[in-house]
């Protein structure tokens, strides 16, 4: 089976796991959680870098420590992972939904500014598979109506937008380390901003917002929660941090390749790259058109015979029973890429001869 996104685990992983296990470091102490945040810091350039249990969790903790809450609206693409779209509910704000782009599947920033009201006090860009959203425009709209901007960075980790890591350009930005992500510590997040005040805020809170005694008792001035990265899992991910950039040309070679393959199948559009960006492909992804003659769905079934996994795009989240009241702009491009859209193999360890594979299946169907 060629799977769509598995994990790379070729470096330092076992090691700085081991010397966790050894010295009884294996949970919400130690010195790795420090080491990861510091290095994931420094890697995309930002102030502070505060580890999180997942990448949901960093997107509750971003919209709380602005925040965010009842009465409030925010601007957030319907064609996502449902995650940020939850995590605005769970402040008890209100999503309210603005459509893709056709060409790199991203919030179409151009559609925001007719879905500001008074009540908007943050925007809620996801870059998308891998590909950066257009953020000078975003800025210039937060500017302009005094709004936060919260980037969902998750799926992008290492995409550029100019020459500014994505998850760094916003008042905050949250990563995942999911088993599928570019980079993975089984599970886990981060919380980024160039904001010191913001940032320590965010760390406060995700530990229980606990102040200690002289004495070593406990003081909690609010409610605080228990979002921490354990030891362990952030050992994992100062090993796997070691190796991104080399993931990020691998993933980038890969994606050029699949281009070379497929750039003349009829009925097939490949992914975008704009030219102020540099897209990771952290899922390669293409567009079943009509003229292909085979339906995304067709085409999903005939890679599983092949012993192919590949996965349509998101389900639009403004349908989805939670958000069927929801506020919302023009959704048709959303409508119809979640119909077209199409990920295909992404893991680095992916081969060129599985590249040859899947892109084979595609052209005999032609
Ligand atoms: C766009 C997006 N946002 C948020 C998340 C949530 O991250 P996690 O699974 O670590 O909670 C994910 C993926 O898992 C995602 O793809």
């Amino acid at each position: 089976m060629i799977q769509l996104c598995v994990p790379e685990i070729r470096g330092n992983e076992w090691k700085y796991i081991k010397e966790c296990l050894d010295t009884n470091w294996v949970s919400s102490a130690g010195s790795y959680v420090d080491r990861f945040e510091k290095e994931f810091s420094e890697y995309l350039n930002a102030r502070k870098a505060i580890t999180t249990s997942n990448g949901t969790t960093a997107l509750f903790l971003a919209l709380k420590v602005l925040g965010i809450g009842e009465g409030d609206e925010v601007i957030v693409p319907s064609l996502t992972f449902i995650s940020p779209v939850n995590t605005i509910k769970y402040v008890g704000a209100e999503p309210v939904f603005v459509d893709a782009l056709r060409d790199t599947y991203v919030m179409d920033v151009d559609k925001v500014e007719e879905l500001i009201t008074p009540k908007t006090k943050a925007i809620l860009p996801v870059h998308l598979y891998g590909h950066p959203v257009d953020m000078d425009k975003l800025v210039e709209i937060a500017r302009k109506y005094n709004l936060y901007i919260i980037e969902d960075a998750t799926e992008s980790l290492g995409a550029l937008y100019k020459d500014k890591y994505v998850g760094t350009i916003g008042d905050i930005g949250c990563f995942s380390f999911n088993g599928n992500k570019l980079i993975t510590t089984g599970a886990g997040g981060m919380l980024v901003t160039n904001n010191e005040e913001l940032g320590e805020k965010a760390k406060f809170l995700s530990t229980q917002a606990k102040v200690v005694n002289e004495n070593k008792s406990f003081y909690h001035p609010e409610i605080g929660y228990n979002f921490r990265m354990p030891n362990i899992l952030a050992a994992m991910g100062c090993a796997q941090l070691e190796n991104i950039d080399e993931y990020i040309e691998i993933k980038r070679k890969n994606a050029a390749y699949y281009n070379k393959l497929l750039k003349n199948v009829k009925g097939i559009t490949l992914p975008e790259e704009k030219e102020w960006a540099k897209n990771v492909y952290w899922l390669y992804s293409i567009v079943i058109e009509d003229e292909y003659g085979v339906s995304r769905d067709e085409l999903i079934k005939i890679f599983a015979e092949n012993e192919i996994e590949s996965r349509p795009f998101f389900a639009p989240v403004h349908n989805m029973p939670p958000y069927i009241n929801c506020k919302r702009g023009d959704l048709s491009v959303t409508e119809e890429l979640s119909k077209k859209g199409l990920n295909l193999p992404s893991s680095v360890k992916l081969t060129r001869g599985q590249i040859e594979k899947v892109c084979k299946v595609i052209i005999k169907i032609v």
